[in-house]
């Protein structure tokens, strides 16, 4: 594959039948050239909700491109490869939430912008780990139910110590992987490197961290340090897209494990394809999942 050659008719042809791509940032350096933007989970869903074109190609997970639907009925939106779903978002099941509700009644139901869109009609208002620590304090109620993820419930609870908040279990397999000895052996390789680590990580790995958040946390951190090493405790995309960024600084991958193959699923062809036709699968969505998703979305934008 000539891939200047793919990039040149991607381009061509998005411009001929208006479509806007979206990437984030845990996509390959190929696909982020194409898009239009590029960010975390939620500079994304701001940009969905602005974009004027008619349709959006989703580079990244499911609930990403669901999430434009919602906030975009009208227009045509496709996730580029169908395959990828993001399992946070898929374990959690509704019954599940369901009895936690039950359980806790005077509970403001908080979900990870990671869920399905099926499980924010059931929720009261949408985080993303950039936002989630303001978009709490914000919350009238005392009482948060935190889901899915307990890992990124664990690292809020502790910024915003006034809340009581209930964990489900959840989280994301590939951040929640890592472990503290190879966060030891990662700083004893490179002493004189500092470790941004994202939320999702365990909270005995997010203990040793210079610095906690998401992806475009992290690359803005990063940038702007003085500092000229850095050990990055998320997806590898980010040590990569650092280190175009920054060639006078350097960036190590805090452990192997932080490939996640849902977000490596997408190929610059599955663009080509999805833009010809051939490839691609719309977001089909009913009226009545869009409007009640739709409420949490709402809430967070409005309080993020
Ligand atoms: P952010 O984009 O919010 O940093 O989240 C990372 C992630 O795991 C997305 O699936
Ligand atoms: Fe889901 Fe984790 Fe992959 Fe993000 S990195 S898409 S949370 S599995």
């Amino acid at each position: 594959m000539n891939i200047p050659s793919v990039q040149s008719d991607i381009l061509r042809l998005k411009r001929e039948k208006d479509v806007c791509i979206l990437a984030h940032s845990y996509q390959t350096r190929d696909i982020v050239e194409i898009a239009d933007f590029t960010g975390d989970s939620y500079a994304l869903s701001v940009q969905a909700s602005k974009t004027a074109n008619k349709t959006v190609i989703m580079c990244g997970v499911r609930f990403m491109a669901e999430t434009v639907k919602i906030l975009s009925p009208e227009k045509n939106v496709f996730l580029a490869n169908p395959l990828a779903g993001c399992p946070m978002a898929e374990l959690m099941s509704k019954e599940v939430v369901e009895a936690a509700k039950r359980d806790y009644p005077d509970y403001t139901v908080v979900a990870y912008i990671n869920t399905t869109a099926d499980l924010k009609t059931i929720c009261d208002v949408c985080v993303t780990s950039s936002s989630a620590v303001k978009i709490v304090s914000k919350i009238e109620n005392k009482n948060i139910l935190f889901i899915p993820d307990c890992n990124l419930g664990d690292y809020v609870s502790k910024q915003v110590p006034e809340k009581n908040f209930k964990l489900l279990r959840g989280g994301c397999p590939i951040h929640a992987a890592v472990n503290t000895e190879e966060v030891k052996a990662a700083k004893e390789k490179h002493p004189n490197a500092l470790l941004l680590v994202h939320p999702e990580c365990t909270p005995l790995v997010v203990k040793y961290a210079d610095y906690v958040g998401s992806t475009s946390g992290i690359m803005d951190f990063a940038k702007k340090s003085g500092a000229k090493e850095f050990i990055i405790g998320t997806e590898i995309a980010i040590v990569q897209h650092l280190q175009y960024a920054c060639p006078d600084k350097r960036f190590y991958l805090l452990s192997k494990k932080l490939l996640c193959p849902n977000m490596k699923i997408t190929s610059l062809i599955d663009v080509l394809n999805c833009l010809q036709g051939t490839g691609g699968e719309e977001i089909i969505m009913d009226r009545e999942t869009i409007a009640k998703a739709r409420v949490c979305i709402d809430k967070m934008i409005e309080l993020g």
